[in-house]
């Protein structure tokens, strides 16, 4: 049977990573996928997560599986953080929230949650939007389409096109939006323009999908919530996908969840049983130890505190490096103006650089970007700043 099959095509990211374990180059640098690295080049596990790690194990006694939508003190962590303490929507219970494997596991199960019960809905995505959602949606069966978000000229949001769009979008249909820290453009709404595309996507009847995988990378933890609480006042409706991959350095643990907010309390829960049951035929019930981690961090206040210093660090690294990766590349006497680079948020810099030019840089230098010419910040060191400066220079 399998004899048939032809060579699957690499993944656009993670097939990044596996290429470049292949290179032999020793000067070859990975600015693929969205993983975060410090000053010395490594992905290091929190100092935070490693004390709540400790006391874990020391207290662990069973390893009986969880809940089909995971613990209940998980799902209150994972609402604290995405609507701040005391918010109207946890207070009333008219959000559920199911633990999921990583934020990619929350955007599956909405997607055959979506797809089970109003089949006759579309998801639309940014255009352009993170090379996985596309394959997710259509994978569970959902007609997948597109809206406007970017404009390449001025590497600013598209808001007139993006509205223009909306206003065509039957009611019913689902608005995949990106929380914080677009990927893969670094472009976010302002407020204003968040408050915009909120009335409009609620005036039209549409049901946001917010993925929500770079809290803290961006501004900061509660001022990347803003677009989400400005959606959630307009819309009594909406889905949230959310990952601690990123802001808590747990990619391999998959602990993500997805929230789904109803107009009451028993509108959220019908919705979680139904959730609970794509779930049970997907995997069944979630893995414990990486949102037992989070819980934990969460819940204790010295371990919080020390979490949050450590998020705060990680973006001003992150942010150091886009503005000393801008002035590098004009030091290495690039003409064309990349001060735009310094405006973007989070991991990514959309860099504007071609396919051509991506793969030059991949095939001469070793330098792993993805195809659509975004760039990791996350990966770029004070170390590999100027080599890899002087590759774009040279591509460019
Ligand atoms: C990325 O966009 O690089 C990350 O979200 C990692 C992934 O799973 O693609």
């Amino acid at each position: 049977m399998f004899e048939i099959l032809q060579p699957a095509p690499r993944d656009p990211i993670l097939g990044l990573t596996e290429a470049f374990q292949q290179d032999p180059n020793p000067a070859k640098i990975n600015l693929g996928a969205g993983v975060y690295k410090d000053a010395q080049g490594k992905t290091p596990v929190f100092e935070s997560v490693k004390k709540a790690q400790t006391r874990l194990l020391a207290a662990e006694t069973s390893k009986n599986y969880l809940p089909i939508e995971g613990s209940p003190a998980y799902a209150r962590a994972v609402q604290e953080l995405l609507f701040g303490p005391n918010h109207e929507i946890t207070a009333s219970g008219r959000a559920a929230t199911a633990h999921t494997p990583g934020g990619t596991g929350g955007l599956r199960v909405a997607a055959d949650f979506i797809h089970q019960h109003f089949p006759q809905a579309s998801i639309w995505l940014s255009e352009p939007t993170w090379a996985n959602h596309p394959k997710i949606f259509a994978a569970a069966g959902l007609k997948v389409k597109t809206y406007p978000y970017f404009d390449p000229a001025t590497h600013t949001l598209a808001l007139d096109r993006l509205e223009a769009c909306l206003e065509q979008i039957p009611a019913g249909d689902v608005l995949l939006l990106h929380a914080c820290c677009h990927n893969p453009t670094g472009v976010d709404p302002t407020p204003q323009q968040w408050h915009s595309i909120a009335t409009l996507a609620a005036a039209r009847g549409l049901v946001p999908l917010v993925d929500f995988a770079y809290q803290g990378l961006g501004d900061g933890l509660q001022e990347d919530a803003q677009g989400l609480l400005a959606l959630a006042r307009a819309s009594a409706e909406l889905l949230i996908a959310s990952s601690f991959s990123k802001n808590f350095g747990l990619y391999n643990e998959r602990v993500g969840a997805l929230t789904v907010v109803a107009t009451s309390a028993t509108a959220a829960s019908n919705a979680l049983g139904h959730i609970k049951i794509a779930i049970r035929t997907n995997y069944s019930n979630p893995p414990a130890h990486g949102a037992a981690l989070v819980t934990t961090v969460l819940q204790d206040p010295l371990l919080r505190q020390e979490w949050e210093g450590e998020v705060t660090r990680m973006r001003e690294r992150i942010n150091s490096m886009r503005q000393l990766f801008v002035q590098t590349l004009s030091r290495q006497g690039v003409k064309q103006d990349f001060s735009f680079i310094s405006h973007q948020q989070g991991m990514f810099s959309f860099s504007g650089l071609n396919q051509e030019q991506v793969k030059i840089l991949r095939e001469r230098n070793g330098i792993y970007i993805v195809d659509g010419g975004r760039i990791n910040v996350a990966g770029m060191t004070e170390a590999n700043m100027d080599t890899l400066c002087k590759a774009i220079a040279a591509v460019l």
